[in-house]
């Protein structure tokens, strides 16, 4: 079936709002369901300065049922792109009950009402994290899906399962998951970006306010791994590629293939000091920065396998950590106390 007005949850978020101009730029109607729990009104501005559209925006908890069933009612939507939810790695940990029950109510209300008002495609933003401890590298969409570290992964496992049994007992549903590896960069124009409350927990923002002086250094968690220079490997892939390929995904789900499963990343491993030195070329801002001990729940390595999204999306990965250091610095240059 064709798709065209798209429900975008979590749509003013770091890739939420990268992947709505995306959709515009595509000829879609997102529509944008957002708590703004973690990101600001701020943005729906910003895409229309960027796209010349104002994307519709409910400020709407998606565990609310009966506020969100309002937002159905009025919109006859195509597809679902499910981004909202919790997604801090170390909150999650002190924080279980709030992570479980937000990420999972709010996706058992968004299927109730897919039900309800037959919405037949769905998009979940999943995580490398789901794969657990990998067993080998590069990560295939068919190695085990195995115990996340932390009840934030753990989430990711369990809204997958949900996913997978949804589309099993209704045939007509499309389920698209996609994991995703470590997702960096910005809009080029510089108004749009990563943009975390308090301290970063992740590498990119972190590096980044080290470089316009918010921070005053940037400590590396542990250089003792099995990996080249004994930092944590990881897979970044620049948030434009990744909205990228929600574009393509969606295409895929209007062929009604049932449930389909995507890595998305570059299918490139960059270890924290070759991230730091990128950042310094990308930018020619010095990173000062102390080893301290390996944090608990990182893995040593961690990348994609590439193939299948290549083979069955046409979609692959065009920017390297070069463009994405110099559009993340660009962010947080132009807006040193994130989006106000
Ligand atoms: C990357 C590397 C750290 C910060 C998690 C989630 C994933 C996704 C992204 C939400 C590691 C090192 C980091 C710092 C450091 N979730 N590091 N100093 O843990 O790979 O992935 O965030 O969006 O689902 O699992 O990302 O950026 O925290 O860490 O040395 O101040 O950088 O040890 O090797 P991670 P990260």
């Amino acid at each position: 079936m064709e798709i065209k007005r798209v429900l975008v949850t979590g749509g003013t978020g770091f890739i939420g709002s990268e992947t709505v101009i995306k959709l515009i730029e595509a000829g879609y109607d997102p529509v944008i369901v957002d708590n703004l729990s973690n990101s600001k009104d701020a943005v729906i501005g910003r895409i229309k300065t960027i796209t010349g559209v104002r994307p519709t925006f409910y400020k709407v908890d998606c565990c609310d049922e009966e506020a969100f069933r309002k937002v159905f009612e009025k919109e006859k939507f195509q597809a679902v792109i499910h981004f909202a939810g919790l997604k801090a790695v170390g909150e999650s940990v002190v924080k279980p009950i709030e992570y479980y029950s937000n990420n999972l109510e709010s996706t058992l209300v968004l299927l109730k009402l897919m039900k309800e008002f037959d919405v037949r495609n769905i998009v979940f933003s999943s995580s490398a994290t789901v794969y657990g401890v990998p067993k080998r590298v590069p990560l295939v969409e068919t190695d085990p899906v195995g115990s996340a570290t932390n009840p934030y992964g753990e989430t990711k496992i369990m809204i997958e399962r949900i996913l997978t049994d949804t589309q099993f007992a209704w045939k007509d549903l499309n389920v698209a998951l996609l994991r995703y590896f470590n997702p960096i960069g910005g809009h080029p124009s510089g108004l749009l970006g990563e943009d975390p409350n308090g301290i970063p927990n992740n590498l990119m923002p972190y590096i980044c306010q080290v470089a316009v002086g918010k921070r005053d250094h940037l400590r590396i968690w542990g250089d003792n791994y099995p990996t080249p220079d004994g930092t944590g490997v990881r897979d970044y892939i620049h948030v434009l590629d990744l909205a990228e390929g929600h574009v393509a995904t969606l295409k895929k789900l209007a062929t009604d293939p049932g449930l389909v499963i995507y890595n998305l990343g570059t299918g490139k491993g960059t270890s924290v000091l070759e991230m730091v030195h990128a950042f310094e070329k990308a930018t020619g801002v010095k990173i000062p920065y102390t080893i301290e001990a390996a944090r608990a729940g990182d893995v040593a390595t961690n990348y994609a396998a590439t193939d299948k999204a290549f083979n069955e999306l046409g979609w692959k990965a065009k920017y390297n950590i070069i463009d994405a250091c110099r559009d993340a610095y660009n962010f947080q240059k132009k807006n040193p106390n994130g989006i106000e």
